[in-house]
């Protein structure tokens, strides 16, 4: 069967978060949370800052595997540091969650180096965009999503909304700053109904008189 990314609610455009899974050379397993550009039903891409351990197992094997899971813990610790080799699955030639709810097997087809990258976050990070396959879906739980951040950021800042008026100048100012930043990240990474959601935000929030950007 053709692989398709929708099956597991990965669009075209549009970036998710998912806990990629390599290997080393000598075949330690490593699991770290890694953002997911859609480039097509079948095609991947993510940028990996240099000094990350998935980057260089991926250099070193050109392969991959991204975990679709909603699990607060996996995303927490591997951020940190690896996880549990008990959290793998027993495969010995890949590295694969055992709880995923789904996964997707990648195959590299190129990397190549960026321009230092200078951004909200970054003033000079060396970094290499890897284009990749899909080579295969597995989906342990019929119903796996892939998690797109935007949507937690919106419902995050609508709690926010709903509490403008009640709070202090400064506390206003605080929500205003995230809402700027989350607007910033929706614009990067969500679907066009989270996107007009900011925007019906923002027009209310102006007719208001807050000063957003
Ligand atoms: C939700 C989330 C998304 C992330 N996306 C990326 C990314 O796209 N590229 C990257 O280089 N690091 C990203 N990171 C940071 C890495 O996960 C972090 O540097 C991690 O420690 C790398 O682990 P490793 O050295 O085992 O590869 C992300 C972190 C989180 C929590």
């Amino acid at each position: 069967m053709a692989i398709d990314l929708t099956d597991i609610g990965i669009e075209e455009g549009q970036k998710y978060e998912g806990i990629y899974t390599t290997m080393s050379k000598d075949g330690v397993k490593n699991a770290a949370p890694i953002g997911i550009a859609c480039k097509g039903k079948d095609k991947l891409e993510c940028r990996l800052f240099v000094g990350t351990q998935t980057l260089k197992n991926i250099m070193d094997t050109g392969k991959y595997v991204i975990n679709i899971t909603f699990d607060p813990l996996y995303f927490a610790k591997s951020t940190i540091g690896n996880l549990d080799i008990t959290e793998f699955s027993d495969d010995e030639d890949i590295a694969i969650l055992k709880n995923a709810e789904a996964y997707i097997i990648c195959e590299v087809t190129s990397i190549r180096k960026m321009d230092p990258i200078k951004d909200h976050v970054t003033s000079n990070g060396e970094a290499y965009i890897i284009s990749s396959d899909a080579l295969k879906i597995v989906k342990n739980n019929p119903c796996a999503k892939a998690i797109n951040r935007g949507l937690f950021a919106l419902l995050e800042f609508l709690t926010n909304y709903t509490r403008l008026d009640l709070v202090g100048k400064d506390q206003q100012d605080y929500f205003i700053g995230r809402f700027n930043e989350n607007n910033r990240m929706i614009k990067r990474v969500s679907d066009e109904d989270t996107i007009e959601a900011m925007e019906i935000l923002k027009k209310s929030m102006i007719e208001k008189g807050f000063d957003v950007e």
